[in-house]
C-alpha cells in the first residue's frame, strides 16, 4: 500500500576507521572485512522520492537530470528481493558532499535512498533491514543508517551483512578534511578494491583489520582518540598498500596527498594529536580531538595556503522532514 506521494529522507556520510576493501559477494556487497565508522555531521544527502509520471526510474542529481543506471539497477534488485514490482521512481537527490573525490557520497546517497524508498512503499522501518538495503546499493551505505559510531558486521550472507550502532555517543572526535581535489576519482571504489583484493599481501591486511576491529572498539569506548587515531592511520595505509601491490597496481594518491600526509605526521611529532585516513580518491581527513582541531587547523592552512578544509565531527543517522 502507498502511504504517502513524497517523502524526503536525509543520510550523512560516514568515515571508516577500520575500512571496508573487498568483496566476497560483488552483486550483493558481502565485505571480506567487518569495518567500523563514524557519521559525520558535515556531508550529507537529501532525497526526495516519488514515483514517476514515465514509468522509468530518473534521478535528478543537484538540480540535474543524471545518469539512473546505478541507481536503477539498485532499485531492480529491491524490487526482486522484497517482491514489490513497485513502479519507477523520481530520485530528486540534493548532495552535500564533494561527489566522487574521496569523501563517499555514495554512502550518504544510498542510505537517504533506502530510508525515502522505504517509507514511500510502506515498507517496515526497521534499522536492520534499512542498512541491509543500503548495503546493496553501496556497502559503505550500510553505516549511514546510523549516527556516531556504526560497525557494518561483514556476515556471510544478505541476511547476516548489516550495520548496527557500536557507540552512539560523540566522543570529541574531530576530523579535518583536506579537499586536495574535488575532482571526479579515476578508480571508482568498486572497481578498486576488486583489483587491491589481488594483491598477495591482501590476506594478511585482512587479517590485521579483525586484530584492529577488536582494539578500535575498545579505542572508541575508551574515548581514546590517539589509539583511535594510530588504528585508523595503520588501517588505511595498509588498505592503500594494497592498491600498489596488485598485479594492475594504481595509487590514490597525488603529490598534495603526500605533502598533507608527512605535514601530519610532523603535527603529531610535536605533540599535537593528528592522525591521517584516506578513502577511494586523494583527500587526506585528519583524525583529532575538539581541544586541538583549532591549532591543528591553523598550521594546516599556513602550511597549505591554497588548500580547502572542513571540519567535521559526529554526525547523526537517517532522518525525515
Ligand atoms: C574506501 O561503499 O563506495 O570508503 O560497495 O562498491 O559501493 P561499493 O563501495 P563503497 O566503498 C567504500 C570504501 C572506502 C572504505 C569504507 O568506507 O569503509
Amino acid at each position: 500500500m502507498i502511504k504517502q506521494a513524497k517523502v524526503r529522507a536525509t543520510a550523512h556520510t560516514n568515515i571508516a576507521l577500520i575500512k571496508y576493501w573487498g568483496k566476497a559477494d560483488v552483486s550483493l556487497n558481502i565485505p571480506t572485512t567487518s569495518s567500523l565508522s563514524m557519521t559525520l555531521d558535515k556531508f550529507y544527502t537529501t532525497t526526495e522520492l516519488s514515483f514517476d509520471a514515465s514509468g522509468q526510474d530518473r534521478l535528478i542529481l543537484n538540480g540535474e537530470g543524471t545518469d539512473a543506471t546505478r541507481v536503477k539497477g539498485f532499485l531492480d534488485l529491491v524490487r526482486q528481493k522484497t517482491g514489490q514490482d513497485f513502479p519507477g521512481l523520481l530520485i530528486d537527490s540534493q548532495n552535500h558532499v564533494p561527489t566522487a573525490a574521496g569523501l563517499a557520497s555514495s554512502a550518504s546517497s544510498f542510505a537517504a535512498l533506502t530510508g525515502a524508498l522505504v517509507r514511500l512503499l510502506d515498507l517496515p522501518e526497521n534499522d536492520r533491514e534499512m542498512s541491509r538495503i543500503a548495503r546493496i546499493g553501496s556497502g559503505s551505505a550500510s553505516r549511514s543508517i546510523f549516527g556516531n559510531f556504526a560497525i557494518w558486521n561483514k556476515g556471510h550472507d544478505d541476511a547476516s551483512s548489516y550495520a548496527e550502532p557500536f557507540y552512539d555517543e560523540d566522543i570529541g572526535l574531530s576530523m579535518i578534511v583536506a579537499e586536495i581535489s574535488q575532482k571526479e576519482k579515476k578508480m571508482s571504489s568498486t572497481r578498486g578494491m576488486q583489483l587491491a583484493q589481488k594483491a598477495p599481501s591482501y590476506g594478511a591486511w585482512v587479517e590485521k583489520s579483525a586484530r584492529q576491529l577488536k582494539e578500535m572498539k575498545s579505542a572508541v569506548q575508551a574515548h581514546d582518540i590517539e589509539q583511535i587515531g594510530l588504528i585508523a592511520q595503520d588501517n588505511a595505509l595498509g588498505m592503500h598498500e594494497q592498491n600498489r601491490l596488485c598485479p594492475e597496481p594504481f595509487d590514490y594518491f597525488i603529490d598534495e596527498t603526500r605533502q598533507v600526509l608527512a605535514f601530519t605526521e610532523a603535527c603529531y611529532r610535536s605533540g599535537l594529536l593528528a592522525f591521517a585516513t584516506m578513502d577511494a580518491g586523494p583527500n587526506v581527513k585528519i583524525i583529532t580531538d575538539k581541544a586541538s582541531e583549532t591549532e591543528l587547523l591553523a598550521r594546516f592552512k599556513n602550511e597549505f595556503p591554497n588548500m580547502a578544509f572542513e571540519i567535521a565531527h559526529a554526525g547523526g543517522g537517517l532522518s525525515y522532514d
